[in-house]
């Protein structure tokens, strides 16, 4: 069989053979009417010999079989026969059409080279770990369509790819362990329209934009993640190159701007993707990037960008990211005239100035945190009825939240965070967003007035309010914000008494800060067990005390807890010292603790800081406290001990207490080092 391989054939010579492979007894169905064209033996014997060196833990092939009522190959889960010529033209078995829990494993047989007239071929998402990418792929000279997507192969892409001339499309993105020193076989790929090879590594191509410059029909280039080197000069000739690119996404690579702005520019008038994210380009020519007219997605975040932002950008974009560059001046105005767009993220650059009157109406996500901001929020902000996240944390902004926002319904998002705000929050904030807000984060700005009402607010998973000087009782109806997490709002003035009615139905709160409002008492019965496990408990300052709070014993999974100063003059009982394995961050100090600490065997967490100062424990300080990377004793009187109420303060490992939340970021975990 194998004599054929290479060599295209005639309809007439796959017919003879047709004949050829039938009399030998196989089935009758095939032979039986000259217009039905099924299943041709030899191509039905090549894919059975596939199937013997494919592992199908999840019966993907169950359909593939010599039983009598399997012949017609043609019928086989994944193959598509030519109605004309019986041959097979399709295999599809990307494992994604199917479910991605599901997908083969084992060896792509030489056997498939049987299937010349092949010409879609997807395997994508399918485990052939420790497998080459077979050399023989190269010689399906009918080949439109090949996808061989995270497949797990290993090596180098091979050259014989380069004999795919009539490819269309190639895909063989997500093959990290993947790699190639030379591109020139691509350029044999003149009918080549979308290429992705993201995540392999080129690192060793220094000819990568010559290579991707030889294809004219290119229209979809995705090269991310693919450790492309820098051109120190480019000698770049493009005038051929792709006229027709649409989309290019070079993001995660290492790219500096002289190596990619010179021939960038030339794909100016068709590029409507780009996504230079995660690279290394610098200087202040973001106004190039304006005159690219076809453009709808741009994404040029996480680079060295100076300059100022572009009065003009394509009137048809829709997705604008700049963040994490060094951008300077103010936003301007132009923005608002820019009906298409939905989504701009300008976050941690140094902006300065005002937030302009208007910006498009049309917006969905719009991120201005981490720069300098200044002046109030506009009124018009709540023309803006379709935006779902907005963040401002990290600026200079102040006077009160508009009234307007009373319009915004579809808001999940809310982050004003770091900023000058203040006025009195209204007892009923964004009424409108009651169903669909999620976070709510109004943290170290100036507000005043009572708690908020949140009732209703069903999905708000974090509410973050601290740091300002709002008063009054915290009302009841937060127990009814059942999907809550995050529940933060220290350094308030609220009063009144927290019981077992705020809390009893909040079972996903993991983070429980109410820290130094020092007029706020917390009464739960002693044997009350919360239908929530905390990681992080901060109620310093506030009235715990007399007692111990003993529905902390139900807390297993506590990281950090903070009830110093509370008022709590009690024996330490003896389960605190195991109630959790995971603490990284105690702070027990200002109250009047009695009792004898245990020599237990316990182990806390890398560089855990304990703070037991100024109480009144009895007894010899237990070694185990030791295993602290941050350790205060001082004011607390250990006894028949040689350190006699004595200070001491052991600092094996500084901890960083900084904590600077921005929008795209998920809720950092605050205080403990990554170092560990
Ligand atoms: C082959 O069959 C498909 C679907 O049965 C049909 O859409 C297509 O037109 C047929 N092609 C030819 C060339 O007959
Ligand atoms: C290749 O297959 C993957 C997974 O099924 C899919 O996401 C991707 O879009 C395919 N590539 C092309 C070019 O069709
Ligand atoms: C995917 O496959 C798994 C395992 O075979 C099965 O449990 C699951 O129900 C399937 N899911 C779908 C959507 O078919
Ligand atoms: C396929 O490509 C390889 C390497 O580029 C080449 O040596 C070989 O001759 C080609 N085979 C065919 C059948 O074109
Ligand atoms: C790519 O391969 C080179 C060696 O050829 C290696 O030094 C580099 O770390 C690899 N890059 C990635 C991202 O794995
Ligand atoms: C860009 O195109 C112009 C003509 O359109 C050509 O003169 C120039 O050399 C091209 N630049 C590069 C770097 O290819
Ligand atoms: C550009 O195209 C012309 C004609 O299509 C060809 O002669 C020339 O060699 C090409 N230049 C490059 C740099 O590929
Ligand atoms: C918006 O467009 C209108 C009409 O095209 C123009 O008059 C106005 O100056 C533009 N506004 C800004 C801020 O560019
Ligand atoms: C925007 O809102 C302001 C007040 O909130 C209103 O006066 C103005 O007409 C609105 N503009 C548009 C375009 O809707
Ligand atoms: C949200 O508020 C609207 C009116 O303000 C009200 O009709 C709706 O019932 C509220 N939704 C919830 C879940 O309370
Ligand atoms: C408690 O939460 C559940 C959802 O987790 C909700 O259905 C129920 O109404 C809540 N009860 C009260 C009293 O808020
Ligand atoms: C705490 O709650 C109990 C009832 O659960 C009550 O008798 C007691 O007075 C409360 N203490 C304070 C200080 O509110």
């Amino acid at each position: 069989m194998l004599e054929m391989v290479g060599g295209s054939f005639q309809p007439l010579l796959g017919f003879t053979l047709l004949l050829l492979c039938v009399k030998p007894g196989l089935g009758s169905s095939i032979g039986e009417g000259d217009a039905e064209v099924g299943c041709i033996g030899r191509e039905r014997q090549a894919l059975l010999k596939f199937k013997q060196g494919i592992v199908d833990d999840f019966g993907i092939l169950s359909s593939w079989g010599n039983e009598e009522d399997k012949t017609d190959c043609c019928r086989w889960e994944g193959v598509q026969c030519s109605n004309l010529t019986g041959h097979v033209v399709m295999l599809d078995l990307g494992a994604y059409g199917y479910n991605e829990s599901r997908y083969l494993r084992g060896k792509i047989s030489h056997s498939l080279l049987g299937l010349q007239h092949l010409r879609h071929l997807d395997l994508s998402g399918n485990n052939f770990e420790g497998e080459s990418m077979p050399e023989f792929i190269g010689s399906f000279t009918k080949m439109r369509y090949l996808n061989l997507s995270s497949t797990h192969f290993f090596g180098t892409l091979p050259c014989q790819l380069g004999n795919l001339s009539n490819l269309n499309s190639l895909d063989l993105s997500g093959n990290s362990h993947m790699s190639s020193e030379n591109l020139d076989w691509l350029s044999h790929l003149s009918s080549l329209t979308h290429l992705n090879l993201n995540g392999a590594n080129l690192s060793k191509v220094i000819q990568w934009p010559e290579a991707i410059t030889k294809l004219p029909s290119l229209i979809e280039l995705h090269l991310k993640s693919c450790d492309l080197p820098s051109l120190a000069t480019p000698s770049l000739s493009l005038v051929n190159s792709s006229a027709s690119l649409v989309l290019l996404d070079l993001s995660f690579n290492q790219l500096h701007t002289a190596s990619i702005y010179p021939w960038l520019f030339n794909f100016s008038n068709s590029l409507v993707h780009l996504d230079l994210s995660y690279n290394l380009l610098r200087g202040s020519l973001l106004g190039a990037f304006g005159n690219m007219v076809s453009l709808a997605y741009l994404d040029l975040s996480k680079n060295r960008l100076g300059g100022r932002i572009p009065t003009h950008f394509s009137g048809s974009l829709v997705h604008l990211e700049l963040s994490n560059n060094f951008i300077r001046g103010s936003i301007p105005g132009t923005f608002g005239n820019m009906t298409s767009l939905a989504s701009l993220g300008l976050s941690r650059n140094r902006l300065k100035g005002k937030i302009p009157k208007s910006l498009s109406s049309s917006l969905v996500y719009l991120d201005l945190s981490g720069n300098q901001i200044q002046g109030s929020i506009p009124d018009t902000f709540g023309n803006m009825t379709s935006l779902r996240t907005l963040c401002l944390c990290s600026n200079q902004l102040e006077g009160e939240i508009p009234k307007s926002f009373n319009n915004l319904c579809k808001l999940q998002t809310l982050e004003l965070c770091r900023n000058n705000l203040d006025g009195v929050l209204a007892k009923n904030l964004l009424p409108c967003a009651n169903d669909t807000l999620e976070i709510l984060d109004l943290s170290r700005n100036r507000f005043i007035g009572s708690f908020p009402d949140f009732i209703g607010f069903s999905s708000l998973t974090r509410l973050e309010l601290g740091y300002n000087q709002l008063n009054g009782n915290l009302p009841e109806s937060i127990a009814q914000l059942s999907q809550l997490q995050v529940l933060n709002m220290p350094w308030n003035s609220l009063q009144g008494t927290v019981s077992e009615a705020h809390l009893f139905n909040l079972s996903k709160l993991q983070h429980f800060d109410l820290a130094f409002n020092s007029l706020l008492t917390l009464n739960f019965s002693s044997d009350w067990v919360p239908q929530f496990q905390l990681t992080e408990i901060l109620l310093a300052s506030c009235k715990l005390g007399p007692r111990f709070p003993g529905w902390l014993r139900s807390q297993k999974g506590v990281g950090w807890l903070d009830i110093s100063g509370s008022g709590i003059s009690d024996v330490i009982p003896n389960w605190f010292w195991n109630f959790s394995s995971h603490l990284y961050r105690l702070n027990i100090s200002n109250n009047e603790i009695t009792g004898i600490v245990p020599n237990l065997s316990l182990r806390f967490a890398h560089f855990a800081q304990m703070d037991l100062s100024s109480n009144r424990f009895e007894g010899s300080i237990p070694l185990f406290l030791f295993r602290a990377g941050w350790l205060d004793l001082s004011k607390t009187c250990f006894q028949g001990q040689f350190l006699y109420c004595v200070q001491l303060v052991v600092e094996l490992w500084p901890i960083s207490t900084s904590q600077i939340t921005y929008c795209q970021e998920s809720y950092p975990t605050v205080g403990h080092d990554g170092k560990e």
